[in-house]
Order: structure tokens, then C-alpha cells, then sequence
């Protein structure tokens, strides 16, 4: 059980705050790059901080204060230019490093006033990597954003999906290390929902963890499966500081304020063979919605949207201080206590885990990857329907299971990239 001081320091993400110091040392997955090619501007809420996201003409990302230090309206509104965004209300001008390049009334009151050197908007730097804009909060310099190794696969059908849940972010991130949770949240839940009779899902019989230089592995062993098996050869990543991979993608857990987090997931679905070559001109997003409006309620239909169902249950924080730890929560408790000693290295000026500086070491980050020679190698059709069944989340999917809500041009370019017949279109019945 934990003391409301450390609850409160696994959760308080505020500048200033040893949780907020040691997130600002990592890069963070903040919007998609097709997303500000559709439309130049976004309001950005990251670690307690109201911001703005923007792409000008001449393609230099910037994120600054969401307010004008002229007289603070909002430069969502704004409208970039060749260089920059440019304020609605009085025309200030402002560049993705921070400087104010047009101040329009005073340069014609004042031709020789050097007022605009003077003034300044806060600014962070950007990067694009894997379809995804990074932002990084951070003290200079800043490090790599990471080449996690997915981002360097070819052949792949990657989507990008955004959620807001309204709670704690760190409670999402101890998902992350709960490998018994699937087998209740996911497979049994959802069988109680549809009411199936038969085989319940294969049990739990072990579970194992262990830090390694990127964050923590989970292993797992079900029943009807061994020591052979890559669920605990391999395992699953629990990504330092807030992310979950598991070998076909990543689910980023990004802290928009003490009590928001917005989910960032990157999918990537191997084409089988017979498709390839295969390469997306653009990576495409869209947000999934998790209420259902005509019942108030959450939405339980699919994967990650039965895990917010049960972050945001825990309450907007969670409090620790009420838990009974078993068994299972080995996990939870070894990345607590890991991630309280890196926030305090950080209080003391250290660098906490993970934190990637060489670029030749950056050039392909290798994580535990169960399947990687699918990944990597593909496989024929045949093989994708059958050999590899016996590892989760290798099958060829015919529908998106993570989330709800997949537009249907996304659903429609996927089956197109797979050479799944069109929604409705029997593959066996004669063409026209
Ligand atoms: S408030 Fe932005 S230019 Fe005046
Ligand atoms: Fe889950």
C-alpha cells in the first residue's frame, strides 16, 4: 500500500513536479504528420502546459503557448505563413524557435524600435518520426527521438489512433505491466458480454517480469502453452516511460494533465506476401471515440477501449492508499518503485532509463519482438491463416479490434493493402 505522498508523486505531472521533471526528459507522441498536413494548426495540451501545434509553409514544425504574449489570445486561431504563425488579433508574427518576427502597428509607430527582439514565446522543439510529431518539454539538449525498430519495417499497413481518457496517466502506464489483466478485461469480459457458452479462455498458470535497458518485460504462460512458447521466451514490453509495445504495436500513454491522458496507438499489419511491394504515401490517423452517447456509458466492444473502461474506472487518479497487492502486481510494484528512483535521479540532475543520445545506436532500436521474423519476412497467405494462430496477435485480422470507431476509408485502404475482398464481396463467388 501506498502513502497519498507517493501517490502523489507517481502521478503529478506539473513542471516542477519530480513525475513532471523525469517525463520531460522523454520525447512525446503528440499529434500524427498527416494530421497537420490536413490542417496547419493544433491545440495541444501536454504535462499541465496549453500549447499550440503548427506546420508553416515552409515546413518547420513549432509548438509554442497556446496564448500570445502580446495580450494572450489564442493562437489556435492563428494562420501560419511562409515562416511561422501569425496571431488573428493584432498580426504578431511569431518563428518555431520562439522569436517574434513581426509586430505590424509598432513597426509603423516605431520604424526604429527593436521592441519585437525583446519579446519572446515559449517554444519546444518538434519532431517527426514513424508518422508521429514528438514534442520534448525538456532541459537542452535534447536526446534522440527513438528509431523503435517497427518504425523501420517495410511492407506494413500503419495506422495511427488517438483517444482522450479522462484520468491519470500513470494508471494507464501500470497497464503496461499487467500481463494477467488480458485474460479477465479482454477474453473473459468480453465472453460475459456476449454471453458464449463453450471453452473459457486459457488461464494464466505463470507470469514473469524483468528490467531491461528500455523499460520492463512481462512474460506469461497460458494454459496449453510451455517455456518454449515466445509469450515467455520473448514476452511483451512494457516501453520506459509510458508506453506499451507488443510486438505489432505500441500504445503511448501521454499525460495531457494530472487528471487527462491521450492514447496514442501505432498499428502495423503486415501485407502478406503476395502483396508486396507495399508503401503508404501518407500514415493515416483518426481519434476513437469512448462514450456512447445514447447511453452515457463507456464503450466495451473492443480491446483498448475495455482498458480505459477500467483506467477510467479506477478513478480520475487513482488512490493507491486503498490497494490490496497480490500476486499478479509483481509487476506494478517493481515499475513503481523503479520509476520513483528515476524521478528522484532526476531531482538530482542524473539521467533516468532509456533516454537514447547515440545516434549510431538510434539507427534501429531492437525491443523483444514475439513474430519478428513474420514482421520482418511476411508470410503467404496460407501460412497467415494458419501456423501462426498459436501466437496471439499474429493472425492476418480481417476487422481493426483495438479500438472502436475506424473510418471507413481507413477500414476500406487496410482490406485493399491485405487483398481482403470488399466488406459484402463473397472471395469465392464468381467476379461481376
Ligand atoms: S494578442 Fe496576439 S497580436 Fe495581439
Ligand atoms: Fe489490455
Amino acid at each position: 500500500m501506498l502513502s497519498q505522498d507517493q501517490n502523489r508523486a507517481l502521478t503529478e505531472v506539473g513542471a516542477g513536479t519530480p513525475m513532471g521533471e523525469l517525463l520531460r526528459r522523454y520525447w512525446m507522441p503528440v499529434a500524427a504528420v498527416a494530421e497537420l498536413d490536413d490542417h496547419p494548426t493544433k491545440p495541444v495540451r501536454l504535462l499541465g502546459e496549453d500549447l499550440v501545434l503548427y506546420k508553416d509553409e515552409a515546413g518547420n514544425y513549432g509548438l509554442v503557448d497556446r496564448h500570445c504574449p502580446h495580450r494572450r489570445a489564442d493562437l489556435s486561431y492563428g494562420w501560419v505563413e511562409q515562416r511561422g504563425l501569425r496571431c488573428h488579433y493584432h498580426g504578431w508574427l511569431w518563428d518555431h524557435t520562439g522569436r517574434c518576427l513581426r509586430q505590424p502597428f509598432e513597426e509603423t509607430a516605431h520604424p526604429d524600435s527593436r521592441f519585437k527582439d525583446r519579446v519572446r514565446i515559449k517554444s519546444y522543439a518538434v519532431e517527426s518520426k514513424g508518422g508521429l510529431l514528438w514534442a520534448y518539454l525538456g532541459p537542452p539538449p535534447a536526446p534522440l527521438v527513438p528509431t523503435w525498430e517497427p518504425f523501420t519495417w517495410q511492407n506494413g499497413f500503419v495506422q495511427i489512433v488517438f483517444s482522450e481518457v479522462p484520468c491519470n496517466w500513470f494508471q494507464c502506464q501500470e497497464n503496461s505491466i499487467d500481463p494477467v489483466h488480458f485474460e479477465w478485461l479482454h477474453s473473459n469480459w468480453s465472453r460475459a458480454m456476449s454471453r458464449a457458452d463453450g471453452d473459457r479462455s486459457p488461464t494464466h498458470l505463470k507470469i514473469g517480469f524483468e528490467e531491461f535497458e528500455y523499460g520492463f518485460i512481462y512474460r506469461r504462460i497460458l494454459e496449453g502453452q510451455s517455456e518454449q512458447d515466445e509469450l515467455w521466451t520473448v514476452g511483451r514490453c512494457c516501453l520506459w516511460p509510458n508506453c506499451l509495445f507488443t510486438g505489432g504495436h505500441f500504445e503511448w500513454r501521454v499525460p495531457i494533465d494530472d487528471a487527462n491522458m491521450l492514447s496514442v496507438g501505432w498499428f502495423f499489419d503486415r501485407v502478406p506476401n503476395d502483396m508486396e511491394p507495399f508503401k503508404q504515401d501518407r500514415i493515416p490517423y483518426w481519434t476513437s471515440p469512448i462514450k456512447d452517447s445514447l447511453t452515457d456509458r463507456w464503450i466495451t466492444s473492443h480491446v483498448m477501449n475495455q482498458d480505459f473502461v477500467a483506467w477510467v474506472g479506477q478513478g480520475t487518479v487513482a488512490d493507491r492508499t486503498q490497494e490490496h497487492l497480490g500476486e499478479s502486481d509483481r509487476g506494478v510494484i517493481m515499475m513503481r518503485r523503479r520509476i520513483l528512483e528515476d524521478a528522484e535521479r532526476v531531482v538530482r540532475g542524473g539521467e533516468p532509463k532509456g533516454v537514447i543520445r547515440d545516434p549510431e545506436k538510434n539507427r534501429c532500436i531492437r525491443l523483444p519482438i514475439i513474430g519478428r521474423d513474420f514482421f520482418v519476412n511476411g508470410s503467404s497467405r496460407v501460412e497467415s491463416e494458419t501456423s501462426r494462430q498459436r501466437t496471439p496477435g499474429l493472425l492476418l485480422r480481417k476487422e481493426f479490434p483495438f479500438l472502436t470507431g475506424q473510418p471507413e476509408e481507413v477500414r476500406a485502404a487496410y482490406r485493399r493493402a491485405m487483398g481482403l475482398p470488399e466488406p459484402g464481396v463473397d472471395a469465392r463467388s464468381p467476379a461481376g
